[in-house]
């Protein structure tokens, strides 16, 4: 496994295209669920630079924080509520241009001004959540969609 990432500039699907391969190399011969998510969430900051990147877990009925990077973050959501929970509850991902428009986001940080939420979904159960936010608003697109879902879709629970 490479220790070093390779951080490439170019358009944002360059940029995911470039760093897939390197999240599909950093999850070869790991299993252990807390180290995969701690390195993909130290993959997608360093590439994005984005304000805030990690997971929510689902443990019973709510969502429980998990590995992340970026400033502290609110510990338990639950399902059906802000922008994780309501990912959760409806099993798809979520694009927020403009927080303050979602009703019942949860701020965690003052900064966050849009979202995307992926869920992480096995055999038709959500297992948890990869959340996103950036303090610039509308900064996700279909582009995010596609590769966020590609990228959870390489982490194996
Ligand atoms: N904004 C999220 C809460 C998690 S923090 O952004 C890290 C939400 O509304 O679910």
């Amino acid at each position: 496994m490479a220790e070093d990432l390779s951080i490439i500039k170019g358009t944002k699907e360059e940029q995911y295209q470039a760093l897939i391969p390197q999240i599909k190399g950093l999850l070869e011969g790991e299993n252990d669920i807390i180290a995969n998510l701690a390195n993909v969430s130290a993959a997608l900051k360093e590439q994005f630079q984005w304000l805030w990147v990690g997971f929510y877990l689902v443990k019973k009925d709510e969502l429980v924080l998990g590995p992340f990077q970026g400033p502290v973050a609110c510990t338990r959501i639950r399902k059906g509520r802000g922008v994780c929970g309501t990912s959760w509850a409806e099993q798809q991902t979520l694009i927020v241009a403009d927080v303050e428009k979602f009703p019942g986001h949860i701020a965690c940080s003052s900064l966050s001004r849009s979202e995307i939420v992926v869920p992480l979904i096995h055999q038709s159960v959500v297992n948890g959540v990869l959340d996103v936010d950036s303090e610039h608003l509308d900064h996700f697109d279909e582009t995010d969609k596609k590769n966020l879902e590609e990228i959870v879709g390489l982490i194996v629970f």
